[in-house]
């Protein structure tokens, strides 16, 4: 049991400075909740419980753990829900909680709902140094130029830390403090059962403040600690929307930068947004303005955007993208997509393809070599080899109530602006001649071409003219 940790999560707060009806916590950091990037910053640490303190729209809240699947992948077996009925203080949300942590476990991280951008390695950094140094208490703190809205840290003249003073309750000198409280913290457990009932409410605000447990532990000579934050981006808390869009674009920033750490190129990263889960290989270049989903795999050296989205899509090695949009799909080596493509759900497409301009596809396969160069609708359909579909062809998949497949086979050419009515089969090596309606199917090796003969009478226009 020893150095075991568990983890308390403060999200019973009103966030009265939101002005929404959204509970805080649920509001989105890149695409998801606050409260999941405070848990998915534990997922890989070794913490044996997590404890999510939860009061206003609890339920809201409960349900959002059940009903959205960012908490698909957690073991939900350590997920424990209490509820704080009113909310007067971090040091209340702790004293609630105790009876259900208390014998669990020798420590307790506590961290805040408002604070996304908290990265694994810091905490981990956090824990280490909790446990090296065998604290009661050990704070996470960063120095920053605007302190204002942070609990203020004051050390006495050894710099040993004896108090957090809030900003409410500061006078000018302690306002001028730049150290600051992250809102994250370790604690022995055993400490934390003998003290929380130390804590008395706050002269000003009334509330129970858990940051009294500093000046508590001091004066009862009990050890702190502390881990000093150079970048203080990961730990801003976000009390209001305006700081919920500066959160946003850190977040984005520290995404962008641990893929550019692992070799990925972004141009202009501050217009590019990806999803944390994304996997990219090396040398492959992301440019401005493309926005990259959830379940994304793109290969090496590949060139996505500008103005690409990309959801649910593996792309092999090589790949250019331009100006596209792609969704469910995969996407084969050295295939070239765009511009202005549209990708649909369960499209396949192999090696060396070329989809280019005004170009959709839905649910179909496009083998090796093969061309869709210009303006043209393929839904439903098998392309083999090496075919090359001429500008404007259409597979007309849909009779009003069904969906039907056209099949094509290798080296077939489908000359510009032919209709292919679905069902039908075109074979290997046939040649359709340009402007052609296909509706019966097509054996190997033949020319086939559906026009109406041209007619054309000398003069027509001209006489036609001077007889008006
Ligand atoms: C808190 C700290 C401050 C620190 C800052 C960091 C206290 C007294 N102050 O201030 O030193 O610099 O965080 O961001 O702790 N909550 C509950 N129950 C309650 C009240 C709050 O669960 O009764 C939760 C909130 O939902 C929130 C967290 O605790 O997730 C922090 O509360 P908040 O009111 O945002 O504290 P700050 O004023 O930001
Ligand atoms: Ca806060």
């Amino acid at each position: 049991m020893k150095n075991t940790f568990l983890a308390l999560i403060l999200a019973a707060g009103k966030g009265t400075r939101m002005k929404s009806s959204l509970p805080k916590v649920l509001h989105k950091i890149n695409n998801k909740s606050m409260i999941f990037w405070v848990i998915n910053s534990l997922k890989h640490l070794d913490i044996k419980k997590y404890f999510i303190v939860l009061g206003h729209e609890k339920d809201v809240i409960k349900n959002h753990f059940v009903s959205s699947d960012e908490f698909k992948n957690f073991d939900q077996k350590k997920f424990n829900f209490i509820s704080q009925k009113n909310q007067l203080g971090t040091g209340d949300a702790l004293k609630v909680s105790l009876d259900f942590f208390k014998n669990q476990g020798e420590n307790i991280l506590v961290l805040s709902g408002d604070t996304p951008l908290i990265q694994e390695k810091t905490l981990q950094n956090l824990m280490k140094r909790h446990i090296e140094t065998c604290s009661d208490i050990t704070l996470l703190t960063a120095n920053i130029p605007d302190s204002k809205s942070y609990g203020r840290i004051k050390r006495d003249k050894n710099k040993d830390i004896m108090e957090i003073v809030e900003e409410k309750n500061a006078n000018e000198e302690e306002k001028q403090i730049k150290e600051i409280n992250s809102g994250i913290y370790a604690f022995k457990t055993e400490f934390l059962e003998k003290y929380l009932n130390f804590i008395k409410p706050n002269g000003i605000t009334k509330e129970f403040y858990l940051t009294d447990l500093v000046k508590i532990a001091y004066l009862e000579n009990k050890k702190i600690s502390s881990f000093t934050l150079d970048n203080f981006d990961e730990i801003i808390g976000i009390n209001d929307k305006f700081t919920l869009s500066v959160a946003n674009q850190k977040m984005r920033n520290l995404i962008n930068k641990n893929f550019m750490l692992n070799g990925v190129i972004l141009e202009n990263p501050d217009t590019i947004e990806i999803d944390s889960t994304a996997e990219i290989e090396e040398d492959t270049v992301i440019s401005q303005g493309t926005i990259i989903k959830e379940n994304v795999k793109i290969g090496k050296n590949c060139k996505i955007g500008p103005f690409t989205f990309l959801k649910n899509t593996e792309i092999a090695d090589n790949v250019e993208i331009k100006y596209s949009y792609s969704e469910d799909a995969f996407i084969g080596e050295n295939s070239k997509i765009g511009p202005f493509s549209h990708i649909r759900p369960n499209s396949h497409i192999h090696k060396n393809v070329k989809i280019g301009n005004f170009t959709e596809i839905k649910s179909s396969t496009i083998k090796d070599n093969s061309k869709v160069s210009h303006l043209s609708y393929i839904g439903d359909a098998i392309l083999e080899n090496n075919i090359n579909i001429g500008a404007g062809v259409i597979t007309c998949n849909y009779d009003g109530k069904k969906k039907h497949q056209t099949k094509i086979g290798k080296n077939t050419f489908i000359g510009s602006n032919s209709n292919l009515i679905a069902p039908v089969n075109i074979g290997d090596g046939v040649l359709i001649g340009a402007g052609s309606t296909i509706y019966k199917d097509v054996p190997d090796n033949s020319l086939a071409i559906e026009r109406s003969e041209q007619i054309n009478k000398i003069d027509y226009f001209y006489k036609k003219q001077s007889n008006e």
